[in-house]
């Protein structure tokens, strides 16, 4: 089954949140932290939503041009490999740019090679390290430029 995209409301919360915990047993946001992100305007979230069905994955943007932030991102563990995730965040690239963010950054733990490779393939680069940042892991900072900015 294919899903489909739509923005994130208040509605989804609780469904989102499960999700959220299941994904990130050790970092998972609370809900009100998750509230506090769908209420502030220069955000921007998605689910992605079976048809009739569950929701299967989310991923939220912040972006204060000239600078965005990827701030969550996440599958249904029963659906990773089949694009979800790309599709996730290749909308919210689209929706950066649409804003005029020209550099796009990202933290990922540093055992998480499967997101890594997920955000390379969208020519996202490390350009740093925050030691310790999450609880048990390196925080790899990552960033993407529009092409404009490359050539600045
Ligand atoms: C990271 C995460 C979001 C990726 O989601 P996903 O839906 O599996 O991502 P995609 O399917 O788009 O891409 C993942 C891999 O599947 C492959 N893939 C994509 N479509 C595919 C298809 N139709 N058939 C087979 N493989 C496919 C991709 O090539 C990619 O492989 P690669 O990473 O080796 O290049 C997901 O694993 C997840 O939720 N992890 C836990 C939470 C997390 O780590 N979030 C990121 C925090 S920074």
């Amino acid at each position: 089954m294919t899903p489909v995209l739509r923005p994130m409301t208040v509605d989804d919360v609780d469904e989102v949140m499960k999700l959220e915990r299941e994904l990130f047993p050790t970092d998972a946001w609370t809900e009100g932290m998750l509230r506090d992100e769908l209420a502030q305007p220069d955000r921007y979230y998605l689910v992605a939503q079976d048809p009739d069905g569950p929701i299967v994955g989310y991923a939220g943007l912040r972006a204060v041009p000239p600078e965005g932030d990827v701030q969550t991102m996440a599958v249904a563990p029963d659906r990773w490999g089949r694009g979800i995730g790309g599709t996730l965040l290749a909308a919210l690239l689209d929706e950066a740019r649409r804003r005029g963010v020209g550099a796009v950054f990202l933290e990922v733990r540093s055992d998480n090679p499967r997101a890594q490779e997920l955000y390379r393939r969208f020519g996202f680069v490390e350009i740093g390290m925050r030691p310790g940042y999450y609880v048990g892991a390196d925080a790899v900072v990552m960033r993407r430029l529009e092409p404009f900015e490359e050539e600045r």
